[in-house]
């Protein structure tokens, strides 16, 4: 329990999906809210930075300006504060199911190990902007990072700011990433997204069935 449920009515669940570029999360999140719609499961499906109206104003800067380390972070956190209030408490706490693609745990491998942000400054701002509020459970999509920068590659043509950035940033984006799933083992669920779209979901349905 947290300061998003009561006795009354339990909250719904928050589901988060990770990982580096190119590991196939969106196709997986809409297999995913297709199958707890059929279910009967009222789902809420967003992403991070963006969510909200401002949010997703904030998101275009943060993909496009350039913009010191920390005014990113601060970016990253100050959109999920939005976020929280506007769109992923206010369902959690009427019961739906809040999938979400990417969230703090982003902040911590992109700005923290690979911008090399104070990770302790980033548990700061997690702790400040969430409270006790956790993902009950995190996808984590991993894939090496060659493969999902060729994929990245294949798909379009202008490459955000994120995007534009060389092998040694998502290396270490990546690094972070398997420091957090042996940090958080509870909520982290490891994916490993070399395998068919079909077995990936399968793993994902077996762990929201686990959930429910
Ligand atoms: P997006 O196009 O959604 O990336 P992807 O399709 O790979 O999920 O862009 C979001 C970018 O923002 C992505 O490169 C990761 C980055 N990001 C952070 O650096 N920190 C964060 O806290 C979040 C939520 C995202």
């Amino acid at each position: 329990m947290n300061e998003v449920s009561n006795c009354s009515n339990p909250r719904g669940k928050f589901i988060t999906f990770e990982g580096t570029e190119g590991a196939g999360k969106s196709t997986q999140i809409s297999k995913a809210a297709a199958y707890l719609e059929s279910k009967g499961f009222a789902v809420v499906v967003t992403r991070e930075p963006g969510g909200t109206p401002l949010s997703e104003k904030i998101r275009a800067l943060l993909l496009q300006d350039d913009m010191a380390d920390m005014t990113e972070l601060l970016l990253m956190f100050a959109a999920r504060a939005e976020h929280l209030d506007k769109v992923i408490i206010p369902a959690l706490k009427q019961g739906q199911w809040v999938l979400c693609d990417r969230f703090t745990e982003s902040s911590y491998a992109y700005q923290g190990y690979a911008r090399k942000q104070s990770l302790e400054q980033i548990a700061t701002l997690e702790n400040l902007v969430q409270k006790s509020l956790r993902p009950d459970c995190t996808f984590w999509f991993d894939i090496p990072v060659v493969e999902g920068m060729k994929r990245v590659a294949a798909r379009k043509g202008k490459s955000d700011r994120f995007e534009a950035e060389d092998l040694i940033f998502f290396e270490d984006v990546h690094r972070g990433f398997c420091q957090l799933a042996q940090e958080r083992p509870s909520q982290f669920f490891r994916i490993d997204a070399k395998q068919t779209i079909e077995n990936v979901q399968q793993q994902i349905i077996d762990r929201l069935e686990e959930l429910m």
